[in-house]
């Protein structure tokens, strides 16, 4: 299959054309304000196989359902609590998907076979455009290989499934560049799934109600299949130090060879190993720039600043926490 690159910017067919694929049951990725999604009808049972046939993805590990309005969600969700209504008002359109029982009128492979369903309605005008024209709300993960750095860019999506998906939506880079902070609204009190840009305390302000982060031991008890799965990792080995004296004693304990150093500012002394800077926005870029090049090691320079940004800690340790026996 040719998948082609349409490019709302130059060519103003380019979303009903998108639509049009949609709509006939083909899988077209897009932007979102996160990272870029592979969409598919979220209706279409036999799309959304085709969804987790080309990433590779395991059938257990449900889709976020993505709408372009808040009152969209009564498609997809059984029922719409109090909170959702809360939420909605204050974070969408944004990086907030929430997790409800699902509408019977939702294939049960796009949750995985699961009762609930997770759903968002994205900021980006591309995205919010193509799901009015598409007429129904779309099921998309990231659109990337299972395994694979999530794409931040149309560049990326072609890297892992060129020839395998109808289209790429071409809209830049996105502007966030994790993905959305999942909630649970299911349980009392909520419990935020996956951390993202919005924050457990964001949350808790609008619920008035403590809002609290899954714990990773309660992994059999919790409702997100997709975290027991193992999480992007460069092949490169990602070491965390959490201040740059902390650097400089591992440089002078350890020999780095074909190695970088992530950091969110300059260091505050020569440093014979390539700097590279550590952002939310282009920290999948950074890994996917490192696997290209065969980077060894990188070395990421986690200062207090960083470390008060959750999502940004939890891909990093994740990628961390990488098994050596997985190492080339
Ligand atoms: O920012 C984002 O959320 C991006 C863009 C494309 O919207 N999407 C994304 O999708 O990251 P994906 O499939 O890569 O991650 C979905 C996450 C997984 O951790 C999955 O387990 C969880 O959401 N999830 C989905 N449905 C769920 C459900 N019904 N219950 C609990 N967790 C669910
Ligand atoms: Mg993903």
């Amino acid at each position: 299959m040719k998948t082609l690159l349409l490019n709302p910017a130059t060519d103003p067919e380019a979303l009903p054309r998108a639509a049009e694929l949609l709509r006939s049951g083909e899988l077209v990725a897009f932007p979102t304000e996160t990272v870029y999604g592979l969409g598919g009808c979220v209706f279409n049972a036999e799309a959304i196989a085709r969804i987790f046939a080309v990433k590779g993805r395991p059938a257990d590990n449900p889709l976020i359902v993505h709408i372009a309005a808040p009152e969209q969600a009564a498609q997809v969700a059984a029922e719409l609590p109090p909170t959702y209504w809360l939420l909605a008002e204050h974070f969408f359109p944004g990086p907030l998907t929430v997790v409800l029982r699902r509408h019977p009128a939702v294939p049960p492979i796009v949750s995985g076979g699961l009762d609930t369903v997770a759903l968002r309605m994205p900021r980006h005008p591309i995205a919010l455009e193509l799901i009015r024209l598409t007429g129904e709300p779309l099921a998309a993960p990231s659109a990337n290989r299972s395994g694979r750095p999530s794409p931040t860019c149309a560049a990326h999506v072609l890297e892992d499934l060129d020839g395998a998906i109808a289209a790429v939506v071409d809209g830049g880079a996105c502007e966030i560049g994790l993905e959305s902070t999942v909630v649970n609204l299911l349980s009392s009190p909520p419990v935020i799934l996956r951390p993202g840009a919005i924050t457990a305390e964001q949350l808790a302000r609008v619920l008035g109600e403590p809002v609290t982060y899954w714990q990773g031991e309660e992994l059999a008890a919790t409702p997100s299949p997709g975290m027991k799965y193992r999480h992007y990792a460069p092949n490169a080995r990602v070491l965390l130090v959490f201040s740059w004296e902390e650097l400089q004693r591992v440089l002078s304990t350890e020999p780095l060879t074909s190695s970088i150093v992530l950091a969110p500012e300059a260091a505050p002394f020569p440093l014979k190993l390539p700097l590279r800077p550590l952002r939310a926005e282009t920290l999948y870029a950074e890994f996917r720039a490192a696997d290209r090049a065969g980077i060894r090691s990188i070395v990421v320079v986690c200062t207090p600043e960083v470390q008060r940004n959750a999502a940004l800690m939890d891909r990093l340790r994740k990628a961390a926490a990488a098994r050596p026996e997985e190492q080339p």
